[in-house]
């Protein structure tokens, strides 16, 4: 079986699939462009891809219908049509599970971060402007006993909102497209419209997938409804966030600050205004960056992959 993997991935994954399979691995650290991505996988019998891999009809016309299996190194997938693939027989497979208390950890420090203005600080510090302690300087948002409203609660939503209830006593509201009633047990937390979750909460954090119902779902509607004092966080898909509109609410004093490990497109346009904003903390995403996490997500992956070559289902597979 013939495998195209588009960048070089952690061992745990990696050897397990070239002991099975004649594995081709992308050698350089920028990705593949779209035409070096469709013709170094072009005749391959399964694809090993990354978030920055478009994946999709032009894709799978090119690779050929010998194609059996696309395995994302990725929890997300907004970057393979899915549809598409299941129309052609064609399996799909993500890394759900292993990157949860990863994300949740980036999104947390974002979270201070944004809110104790660890960014002006830093900054002040490197460029030596650092003069005295001022009793008004830097003043930032207290987190204890405030209120958390998680848009999207699945695993990772859950396990910020789990930091941030039993670490600082925060109130845990949130949007979901299902009841969670181990989670309102948990956390005295309260399932919400979007609107109130909005006006209610002192902190936002994104959890939610991308796709045209959430593409953009933060713009200035969502903005003006959030207190002045407010944090935004998102570690899930930069789409989901409309950067004109934040720019614009950050520079306005509409919400306090925001923290991302996510941008559109990554990494940022070099003339995004929101890299001069010193109330934006921008991370080059790295919420699943941890040793355990990134190994984890390579094991998966090449799971997904070993059982979709072998015509089974894969153990991680979406539909
Ligand atoms: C994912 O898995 O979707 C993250 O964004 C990258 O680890």
């Amino acid at each position: 079986m013939k495998v195209f993997i588009t960048r070089q991935i952690p061992a745990a994954g990696l050897d397990r699939i070239s002991s099975v399979c004649d594995c081709d691995v992308w050698p350089e650290r920028m990705p593949p462009s779209r035409d070096q991505l469709q013709q170094r996988a072009a005749g391959c019998d399964g694809v090993l891809t990354l978030l920055s891999d478009r994946i999709d009809a032009e894709f799978f016309d090119a690779v050929g219908p010998q194609l059996k299996v696309v395995s994302n190194f990725a929890v997300g997938y907004n970057n393979i049509d899915v549809a598409e693939a299941t129309r052609r027989g064609i399996a799909v497979g993500n890394t759900p599970g292993v990157l949860t208390e990863a994300t949740a950890d980036i999104a947390v420090g974002l979270l201070l971060a944004a809110a104790r203005r660890m960014r002006e600080g830093i900054d002040n510090v490197t460029n030596q402007e650092w003069a005295t302690w001022e009793p008004m300087g830097f003043i930032g948002q207290d987190l204890v006993g405030k209120t958390i409203g998680i848009v999207g609660m699945g695993r990772i939503g859950a396990a910020v909102a789990r930091r941030l209830h039993f670490g600082w006593g925060m109130s845990v509201l949130y949007t979901s497209r299902s009841d969670k009633p181990e989670i309102d047990d948990q956390m005295n937390a309260r399932r919400v419209e979007l609107s109130t979750l909005l006006t209610e909460s002192d902190f936002v954090s994104v959890h939610t997938d991308l796709n045209p119902q959430t593409e953009k779902m933060f713009g200035d509607a969502a903005f003006a409804q959030m207190k002045p004092t407010s944090v935004l966080v998102n570690t899930a898909r930069g789409g989901i966030i409309d950067q004109e509109a934040l720019h614009q609410a950050l520079q306005s004093g509409t919400i306090f600050a925001a923290g991302l490990d996510v941008t559109e497109p990554e990494p940022l346009a070099a003339d995004s205004p929101l890299r001069g904003l010193s109330n934006c903390v921008i991370l080059p995403h790295v919420g699943s960056g941890t040793v355990a996490s990134r190994d984890a997500m390579a094991t998966i992956a090449a799971d997904n992959l070993l059982a979709g070559l072998q015509g089974n289902p894969l153990p991680h597979q979406v539909e």
